[in-house]
């Protein structure tokens, strides 16, 4: 078992890369090699992408009930898998392991919901007729249907190996795709037993795919492949490079946010509280939707922050097996990068309302009050669990700073004058806005955008499936009556 390396899987069969590489999946709690994947060559993926196109030709042509009757029976198996699937997800990504089952559950879910979506969605389209627009008479009928696009690449996050790879994954079938996967490093055992799942339930060969190995080897070949027509990508700036080298395909692209919470002074400072510690720590503040920046208006600052300490201090700390709340972050380049913005904000005279503690990638959970926008933390992604507040003397500060981000991806405000919360809402730039919760990407038919550095499109399950079809008219043109039409 030590020296198992876990084969890819293409063609509806497990395979081991003739490159003889494998790559580690190194456990963050240990910090020693949990798991071994195949080091796909160029070659592989070359072969992976010819059969994906060959089983999508059928695909497209397969009944729609048919389609989602498989969807449904993987549902069901991973369901039936979620504890082995979520064992990973403990070992992996240390996620605790509750949240690791939920992870799988959820996704089950979002598997069923895509089917029964995509055969409402996909199973009607538009009837026009010209003479609505101005010049024609009724001589033209259109009538429109959805077709698929081809090959969908997707490449998930290791924060959801399983969940984000199946909100990709679902949609792009349902409507008629294959789809080759390229899961992250961390988390790629996870999600290759969540496509153990897709095979099980016998969907055709060929038609899912999954890849594993080095970025930096395989990364870029797949994502400018010509054989490639969608890529569907959630993570960090790689999706900026993937963004500029893709070419002619529609992207859908999830990258990461800095979702400041906004805090009135007519705030329930009590909900406040438990969303900021909930929004801020859970899964140890490594979600692209956490809060990662709280702007309070300098009245109630001192009662918001007392709140959000006493709620901090009953967090539990440690391994994720013990479903403790904070748990190590994902590797210790993730833990350099947080401890640097941590020290950038000491320097520069931040409060620390709690003692900064690290030991390994396993970082205690800390507020840092009183922090200003020349530190980085006011403007960077720590993905671990510490969190910056602001204070703020009005609104329009709190806006400015939210609207000076380079990221528009989620954000709150907690008020009870509902029409004020709207009028903020509509002068956030970013994609969600949330009143009086923290933010969050679920339910997962809901739409789900980012605006500016975070992201191209919208996703949720309707606009996954929309943006991996593609609209196909036919026009019929009718003839001069050869009787009279009365
Ligand atoms: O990390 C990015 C995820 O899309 C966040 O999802 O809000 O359900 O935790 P979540």
């Amino acid at each position: 078992m030590e020296n198992e390396v876990f084969k890819y899987y293409t063609e509806g069969e497990w395979k081991v890369s003739s490159s003889g590489n494998s790559v580690q999946v190194i456990n963050p709690s240990t910090r020693k090699t949990q798991y071994k994947v195949q080091a796909c060559s160029k070659e592989e993926v070359n072969k992976v992408i010819e059969s994906a196109r060959m089983a999508h030709k059928a695909w497209a042509k397969t009944p729609l009930w048919k389609r989602a009757e498989l969807l449904h029976k993987a549902a069901v198996i991973l369901k039936n898998h979620k504890k082995p699937i979520a064992d990973c997800l403990v070992k992996e990504i240390a996620k605790p392991t509750k949240d690791a089952l939920t992870e799988v559950l959820r996704s089950a879910d979002l598997v069923s919901y895509c089917a029964e979506e995509g055969v409402r969605l996909l199973g009607k389209g538009d009837f026009l007729v010209s003479d609505s627009f101005p010049g024609n008479d009724r001589t033209k009928y259109c009538f429109t249907s959805k077709i698929p696009l081809g090959v969908v690449l997707a490449i998930p996050p290791f924060n959801y190996p399983v969940n984000l790879a199946v909100s990709k994954i679902a949609p792009a079938l349902i409507a008629g795709n294959s789809l080759v996967l390229k899961p992250p490093t961390q988390g790629a055992v996870a999600a290759l037993h969540m496509v153990h799942c897709f095979h099980l339930a016998g969907f055709p060969k060929g038609l899912i795919s999954c890849v594993t190995g080095k970025g930096s080897e395989i990364g870029d070949f797949l994502t400018t492949h010509p054989g490639i027509n969608c890529i569907s990508f959630t993570g960090g700036d790689t999706g900026i490079a993937i963004s500029k080298k893709a070419g002619m395909i529609p992207l859908q692209m999830e990258l990461g946010g800095k979702d400041a919470c906004i805090i009135l002074e007519d705030a329930d400072l009590d909900l406040a509280a438990s969303s900021i510690v909930k929004g801020g720590f859970s899964y140890s503040g490594q979600r692209c939707t956490a809060v990662k920046l709280v702007l309070v208006i300098e009245s109630v600052a001192d009662a918001l922050v007392k709140k959000v300490n006493e709620k901090l201090q009953k967090l539990t700390v440690g391994p994720p097996e013990d479903d403790c709340d904070i748990t190590p972050v994902v590797t210790e380049s993730s833990s350099n990068f947080i401890e640097a913005l941590v020290m950038d904000a000491r320097q520069k005279g931040a409060t620390f309302c709690q003692e900064y503690r690290r030991d390994g990638n396993l970082i205690w959970p800390l507020l840092l009050d009183n922090v200003r926008s020349d530190m980085r933390i006011a403007w960077e992604e720590p993905f671990g669990p510490v969190l910056p507040v602001i204070r703020i003397k009005s609104i329009e500060e709190g806006i400015r700073h939210c609207n000076a981000s380079n990221f528009g991806l989620q954000g709150c405000v907690f008020t009870k004058d509902i029409n004020r919360a709207i009028l903020i809402s509509d002068a956030m730039e970013i994609g969600t806005v949330q009143i009086n919760s923290a933010p969050a990407r679920g339910p997962d038919h809901f739409p789900f955008q980012g605006l500016k550095d975070s992201g191209i499109g919208s996703q949720g399950i309707t606009n996954s499936i929309n943006m991996m079809t593609k609209v196909k008219s036919t026009v019929i043109n009718l003839p001069t009556p050869s009787f009279s039409m009365g």
